[in-house]
């Protein structure tokens, strides 16, 4: 157990010597939770090959799964990667700061535990402006997964940081809810056309009008679960985002949806088990339904894993998601909802 220190920090007026409170423990080594504009990070000095180590073992995470590097500006970036092509400056031009990773060739200086034993790393310039300040503040690239438990809904909001890793990590900074509520967008740049390994809080489309054409991984563009394959971005062979209880995703239009889902509830109940649905746009008369979002996706989006959490809560045996158009947003929302059900999916039409 270690002994986490909590530091309230308001995004609007950051307090600077809080900020140089928390960059001191992570230039000494330590590990800090910090919100980003997309969810909460944990944080660790990038190029310290012990603080890496110590950051995989705190979120339980497989050495396999390689970090993302984040930094505060464009000097940052020099001496953490060896190329940049020019489609990768189009997209820094347009994106950064912002939640956008790209994938790059690697320097000497990234440690291979950092990468994952890959010759490339992935890096991005976060939007935030507590991040900022403490990337800047600590004055070393920042590696930071996703501040949960392996496996699990990341956090955008401190109380998700303070429940995954309260007692396994030295700060978390409570910096109120983050904005986008899914990860960064991640692009390969090292490949042409440039492949899109993660959909997030950047639409497919928005980087298609940067850089033309783009390739896709099946994985995300289908949601199918391809234990078989060997997926370029390691972290995409997990099971990710993920409630404990178990999660069912119904997809097709709303209505059929909604009546597939109504049918569920009424046989599960019938059987016994306490049922709860993750609702989007549907209406349902029975479980215990949990809506996320005003109908928009950035409204989905920045409430979806709140939605899975606060369900995953409530002692329940089943969560019906309701699917939403893949498109835009809707693409990353699925992927994510996709990932979570463990391919527990039902296509309705
Ligand atoms: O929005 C975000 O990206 C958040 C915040 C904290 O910045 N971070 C985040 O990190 O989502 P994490 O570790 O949960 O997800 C990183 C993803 C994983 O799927 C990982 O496999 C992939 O990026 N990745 C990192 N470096 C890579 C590399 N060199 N090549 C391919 N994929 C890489
Ligand atoms: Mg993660």
């Amino acid at each position: 157990m270690i002994a986490t220190e909590i530091l309230k920090i308001d995004p609007q007026r950051p307090d600077s010597r809080s900020i140089a409170r928390a960059a001191r423990v992570i230039r000494r080594g330590g590990l800090v939770a910090f919100p980003t504009e997309t969810v909460y990070g944990l944080g660790a000095d990038a190029l310290s090959i012990k603080a890496v180590k110590s950051l995989f073992k705190a979120k339980g995470r497989p050495a396999d799964n390689p970090l993302i590097v984040h930094i505060s500006s464009m000097d940052d970036l020099d001496r953490l990667v060896v190329q940049i092509p020019d489609k990768a400056r189009l997209l820094m031009d347009r994106f950064w700061p912002g939640p956008l990773t790209l994938i790059l060739k690697k320097s000497e200086a990234v440690p291979n535990v950092t990468t994952a034993g890959l010759d490339t790393v992935g890096i991005r310039m976060p939007n935030h402006p507590i991040a900022k300040l403490l990337i800047q503040y600590a004055n070393t690239p920042v590696a930071a997964p996703s501040a949960n438990i392996s496996g699990s809904p990341s956090p955008t909001k401190f109380e998700h940081v303070f429940k995954d890793l309260y007692g396994k990590i030295h700060m978390i900074i409570d910096g109120g809810s983050t904005y986008y509520g899914v990860e960064s967008t991640v692009v390969d740049v090292t490949v042409d056309p440039p492949a899109v390994l993660r959909p997030g809080a950047i639409p497919l489309e928005a980087i298609r009008r940067v850089v033309g054409k783009v390739s896709v991984n099946r994985f995300g563009r289908e949601g199918e679960l391809r234990s078989h394959q060997t997926p370029k971005s390691p972290g995409l062979k997990y099971k990710h985002y993920a409630p404990k209880t178990k999660l069912i995703v119904v997809e097709g239009a709303l209505d059929k949806v909604q009546s597939r889902i109504t049918e569920l509830i009424r046989v599960f109940t019938k059987s016994g088990l306490r049922v709860g649905v993750l609702a989007m746009r549907g209406a349902y008369a029975h479980g215990i339904v949990r809506r996320v979002g005003n109908g928009t996706f950035p409204s989905i989006a920045r409430d979806l894993y709140s939605g899975l959490r606060d369900l995953d809560n409530m002692g329940l045996d089943v969560i019906i998601a309701e699917g939403i158009r893949a498109r835009g947003l809707g693409w990353t929302i699925m992927d994510r909802l996709r990932r979570a059900s463990g391919g527990n999916i039902i296509k309705v039409s």
